[in-house]
């Protein structure tokens, strides 16, 4: 499977979205990541799923969509409608895991699973074979230009380990405070999705150099 780098357009200039997505997709980038919050699940609001709707029209890059939200399956239908090819939400935000990757796969979406920080791995040990992707964050989500929280490069090794050893051919995503120091120990922990946001989009002048030089160590 190819590692993908997916910038976070939350980090975009929210003036000239199109403009820094189409910076990043002529300089290589395959994949975006949006980030939806809504204030209860995470202490922030951000945008909702017609700024996805908005960009798909500009773009032609794979659509990643990580839901932030308490009740997420309110969302998957709007989110097909904007034209997601992937949606994930949070295993903390709500009780019907299973029901709820169902729910993604039935609107022909592939279906992902994002953990925070401090949620165990071994959570996803029964559920791993329904699902097209995990998402690890790598930061306490609801804010773009945090920390990368060191521990995290040992959940990914033990999801890596639990997925060879289950023969399922996992894409592991890898969400907050990346950047080209950290790329490299991140990917060799396991990760092959590889979501950045401010080192990609700090300066409208760096956007492409960042995504190539990314990309140069994926
Ligand atoms: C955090 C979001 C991340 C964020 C990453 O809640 O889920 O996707 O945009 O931003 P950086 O790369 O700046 O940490
Ligand atoms: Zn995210």
């Amino acid at each position: 499977m190819k590692n993908r780098l997916s910038p976070s357009v939350l980090a975009a200039d929210f003036s000239a979205l199109a403009e820094d997505l189409r910076l990043a997709e002529e300089a290589g980038a395959e994949s975006f990541h949006f980030d939806i919050m809504d204030g209860h699940f995470v202490p922030n609001l951000s945008y909702g799923v017609n700024v996805v709707s908005a960009l798909r029209k500009q773009s032609k890059a794979f659509f990643d969509v990580h839901l932030m939200v308490t009740n997420p399956d309110f969302y998957f239908a709007s989110c097909k409608e904007a034209g997601a090819d992937r949606v994930s939400f949070h295993f903390e935000a709500t009780p019907h895991v299973d029901r709820a990757l169902e729910a993604i796969k039935d609107l022909q979406m592939e279906a992902g699973i994002a953990l925070n920080p401090a949620t165990p791995v071994a959570f996803l040990e029964e559920i791993l074979p329904k699902c097209s992707y995990i998402l690890l964050m790598s930061v306490n989500p609801g804010f773009g230009g945090q920390k990368f929280i060191p521990y995290t490069l040992e959940k990914v090794k033990k999801l890596r380990a639990m997925a060879l050893s289950r023969g399922i051919e996992l894409e592991i995503g890898i969400d907050g405070g990346v950047g080209a120091a950290n790329l490299p120990e991140i990917v060799a922990s396991g990760a092959n999705f590889i979501v950045a946001g401010s080192s990609v989009f700090r300066c409208k002048k760096e956007i492409a150099k960042q995504v190539q030089s990314l990309n140069r160590l994926l």
